[in-house]
């Protein structure tokens, strides 16, 4: 990091599979982790694990679909760490599912989940940003977002939203130090991804040009580099990792 001062990063739903290697890498870039969790049991096993193999990373609870939560949990971060500098979104579920027999509880959970908690999370956090003269949001979304998905109309709705906000939020804050981009990764190799029936996940692996899933540490290192400075360029754009399985 060029900076003397070390920066406070926020990952959301930090304990699952993308959330824990963008910890692992952000750490290793000398940043202080803040690791947002849901799950307490799982989150502390999580904590300790990592520190374990030697990183030492700071959880926080929030429910990033609540609005209030959130700020709660933006508050006691400043007040105990400092004020968050670099925001990666990246908590989402699904709830997958043919359109023709898709619940209303499961559309609202994985809006509330995937798009409002970006909201709820990037408001809390935008006005120290600017205040500051620096800032990151970097918007976890997915290829389903950009192509569409047999039995996700409710995530790729969200994924897509992630998207037509960081161009709008990319476009208020650009003179103001902070910039807003989303990263979409394809199918990697994570437990959302491996809880699609193994038939239907081998169908799709075929429609991959690389033959393969994603590394989740192949996400981290995108998500490092539009974190650094060496990004202070980029802004409001939709960068693909997907192993060509949907270019246009
Ligand atoms: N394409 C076309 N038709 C399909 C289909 C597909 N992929 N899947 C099912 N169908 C058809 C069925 O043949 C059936 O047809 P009939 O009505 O004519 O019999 C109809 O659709 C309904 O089938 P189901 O009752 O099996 O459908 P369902 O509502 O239970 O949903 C599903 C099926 C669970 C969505 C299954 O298709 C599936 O798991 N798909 C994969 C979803 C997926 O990729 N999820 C990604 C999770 S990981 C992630 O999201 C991370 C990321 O960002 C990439």
């Amino acid at each position: 990091m060029s900076t003397t001062e070390k920066r406070v990063v926020l990952v959301t739903g930090a304990t699952g599979g993308l959330g824990t290697a963008m910890c692992k890498k952000l750490y290793d870039d000398g940043y202080i982790v803040v690791a947002n969790y849901h799950s307490e049991d799982k989150a502390k096993k999580w904590k300790e694990k990592l520190h374990e193999e030697g990183y030492d990373i700071n959880i926080f609870y929030a429910d990033v679909a609540d609005f209030d939560s959130v700020g709660k949990m933006v508050d006691k971060i400043a007040a105990e760490i400092g004020h968050v500098d670099v925001l990666v979104n990246n908590a989402g579920i699904t709830r997958d599912g043919g359109f023709r027999k898709m619940t209303y509880e499961n559309w609202r959970a994985v809006i509330a989940t995937n798009l409002d908690s970006v909201f709820n999370c990037s408001r809390h956090v935008i006005n120290h940003m600017i205040e500051k003269g620096f800032g990151r949001i970097i918007n976890i979304s997915s290829v389903n977002g950009q192509r569409g998905q047999f039995g996700q109309a409710n995530y790729s709705a969200a994924k897509a939203g992630m998207h037509g906000f960081t161009k709008t939020l990319a476009m208020e804050v650009a003179n103001k130090g902070v910039t807003v981009n989303t990263i979409s990764p394809g199918y990697i190799g994570t437990d959302m991804v491996m809880a699609v029936k193994e038939e239907i996940r081998n169908q799709i692996i075929a429609q991959i040009p690389l033959g393969r899933l994603g590394g989740t540490e192949e996400v981290a290192y995108l998500v490092s580099f539009l974190a650094s400075e060496h990004a202070n360029f980029i802004t409001g754009a939709n960068m693909s990792i997907n192993g060509g399985q949907h270019v246009y």
